[in-house]
């Protein structure tokens, strides 16, 4: 229907008839001439609708309206002078229309197409219209490029791309399953795959030596910025590799979406991680790490802080030091900060500031002077500094300290906005054990570093996350090939050998016939396309997402279904708890 897209035209294509097609983005009467801005998916172009070149034209133009979809035919002009528009590609150049075709016409749209002060409800209500914004348009042309960058990219290295069910068993990465009721056998179900970690597995056992898949995952947990309950993760395995094989094919993928990435990207052990961020996924864009204090406490006059010193195993006293922190922040902001880790369980925020007499605060007259200076030696303090303090169980201060060092830095707007940090972040525990349970840190397929002689709460296993700019991007592992290592990590899970068995049997099976060792990743692609393109959250990434509670707003999903088709499944729903 069209000879060119709207933006496509330029000051060569002067003189020429072109036929276009697309929406009424704005329009506007001056005079007796009608001006229309159309828009298709490159952008916009400038349409002239004058009684003296066509009265039929413009007689119907006059009849538009915003959203009105138009096919017209017409000849490219220059703009006149003084008349041109910097800000539009095509702002050189107009075209005269001599015909114009109202292919559909449009009720009033329920907000004005791009703008940004639209609540995110109706935004997804229509989100058809939200997406005829040009700004949605590129990003899901990079998501496309980038796809398909990915996927030449794997083909080449010699990845085969297998799709697995979706229709299938629990696989478990941590978060609930979603559930499909089984028609043909009542009471049993289906689970829709977190991952496809145990296929990829198999498929390893079938000897194809290099799977991909970009894979549509689903988990009901709990959502944030970065989590949906349907996503999308470019799913790698290979056979007879090593972490650092898995590695390399991952910076390489990476490299081949497009962006200037530097290779290799550095590494962090996962315990200095913790230690120096409070993260498993450290935002390396800005310095500001935290300090370990606990020694220079051991010996210091103050109880409170000596106790706490003296469990260095339980125990953490944690600092961050802000050079020239004490010209940046006033008194109020820094008594502020305290409110802000009790959010997050810690019963207080202990600071000082450097000043030329040495070190002040509310809690200086708590301690003597040669403590002071301790501090004042361990953290190198100079005059016009800030030091802040979290102290008492290891897992509670790295966990608050490590958020009060990213709200740090975006108060003090330190976080380069154009900068692409990638880090690996490895050697994993292997286990995380909360009140007496055992829980796998990745999976429980994951290949521990020595199951035999190392204690659960100090065993590592060959697991390995890559980071982008403060956000889990992907996270892999060396899986366990081997029948007895993996009975006895599920025995250490408490996964009895009959729940073993019961859920896994096909996986202990494959063990049994010749599986080779292998390992993987898996990268989630919404979050590497939200992270790329710099949006606020990953539903700006994603075409139909679903909200904050899971629902998908456009279609009213998930929605109550006919008693009939709950009878056919044998489901009887429970009256609901108020
Ligand atoms: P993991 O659970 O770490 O590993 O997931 C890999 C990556 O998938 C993305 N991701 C998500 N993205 C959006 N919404 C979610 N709810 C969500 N959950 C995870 C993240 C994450 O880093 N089978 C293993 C991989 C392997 O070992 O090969 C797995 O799924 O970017």
């Amino acid at each position: 229907m069209r000879s060119h897209y709207c933006a496509d035209l330029d000051i060569e294509n002067i003189g020429e008839i072109v036929e276009v097609c697309g929406w009424v983005n704005s329009h506007r009467d001056h005079g007796g001439v009608i001006f229309i801005d159309l828009r298709d998916k490159s952008g916009l172009v400038q349409l002239v609708c004058d009684p003296e070149d066509s009265v039929t034209a413009h007689d119907m133009a006059s009849h538009i309206r915003d959203e009105f979809v138009l096919k017209i035919k017409g000849t490219v002009r220059a703009r006149g002078e003084g008349l041109e528009n910097p800000r539009l590609k095509t702002g050189k150049i107009e075209i005269v229309v001599d015909e114009l075709i109202v292919e559909n016409t449009s009720e009033t749209v329920p907000f004005v197409i791009g703008d940004n002060n639209v609540g995110e409800e109706v935004r997804l209500k229509y989100r058809y219209l939200d997406l005829r914004n040009p700004k949605s348009y590129e990003i899901f042309k990079l998501r496309s490029k980038a796809t398909i960058a990915v996927r030449n990219s794997l083909d080449k290295q010699g990845f085969l791309e297998v799709e697995t069910p979706i229709l299938t068993k629990s696989t478990p990465e941590g978060a609930r399953d979603y559930l499909v009721p089984s028609r043909v056998h009542n009471g049993e179900f289906y689970a829709l795959p977190q991952s496809p970690q145990l296929f990829k597995q198999l498929l390893m056992c079938a000897g194809f030596d290099r799977y991909f898949q970009v894979a549509k995952c689903f988990r009901d947990e709990d959502l944030r910025a970065d989590r949906q309950p349907e996503f999308t993760q470019i799913d790698i395995e290979m056979s007879f590799c090593n972490q650092e094989d898995v590695m390399k094919v991952t910076e390489n993928l990476l490299k081949a979406c497009g962006h200037e990435i530097c290779t290799p990207f550095n590494r962090i052990r996962f315990k200095d991680a913790m230690e120096k961020y409070g993260s498993d996924k450290p935002d390396l864009r800005y310095d500001l790490s935290m300090i370990d204090v606990i020694d220079v406490f051991a010996n210091c006059k103050n109880e409170i802080f000596s106790n706490i010193a003296k469990d260095t195993k339980k125990n953490r006293i944690k600092a961050l030091k802000v050079p020239n922190g004490d010209n940046i922040f006033s008194k109020r902001q820094m008594q502020g900060f305290e409110d802000y880790v009790r959010k997050f369980g810690a019963s207080g925020l202990g600071y000082f500031q450097m000043k030329e007499e040495g070190l002040k605060g509310p809690l200086a007259k708590f301690f003597e002077e040669e403590d002071l200076q301790r501090i004042i030696t361990a953290a190198d303090l100079h005059v016009g500094d800030a030091i802040f303090f979290g102290a008492g169980d290891k897992k509670l201060v790295l966990d608050y300290m490590g958020r009060f060092r990213i709200y740090l830095a975006e108060m003090m707007d330190i976080i380069p906005k154009d900068v692409f940090e990638f880090v690996w972040v490895v050697d994993f525990e292997m286990f995380e054990v909360e009140n007496g349970r055992v829980k796998a840190l990745h999976h429980p397929f994951t290949m521990p570093k020595d199951i035999d002689n190392t204690p659960i709460d100090e065993m590592e296993s060959i697991a390995y996350d890559v980071v982008l700019n403060g956000t889990e991007l992907g996270g892999g592992s060396i899986r366990i090939h081997k029948k007895d290592i993996q009975q006895k990590v599920f025995n250490l899970l408490g996964i009895s050998d009959e729940e073993a068995h019961e859920k896994f049997e096909f996986l202990l099976d494959a063990l049994k016939f010749g599986a080779p060792p292998h390992g993987g990743l898996a990268i989630g692609l919404d979050r590497l396309m939200m992270l790329i393109t710099k949006s606020e959250s990953i539903r700006d990434v994603i075409a139909f997402p679903k909200t904050q509670k899971a629902q998908c707003i456009l279609t009213r999903a998930p929605s109550p279904v006919e008693n009939e088709q709950l009878r056919d499944l044998g489901i009887r729903l429970r009256e609901k708890t108020k």
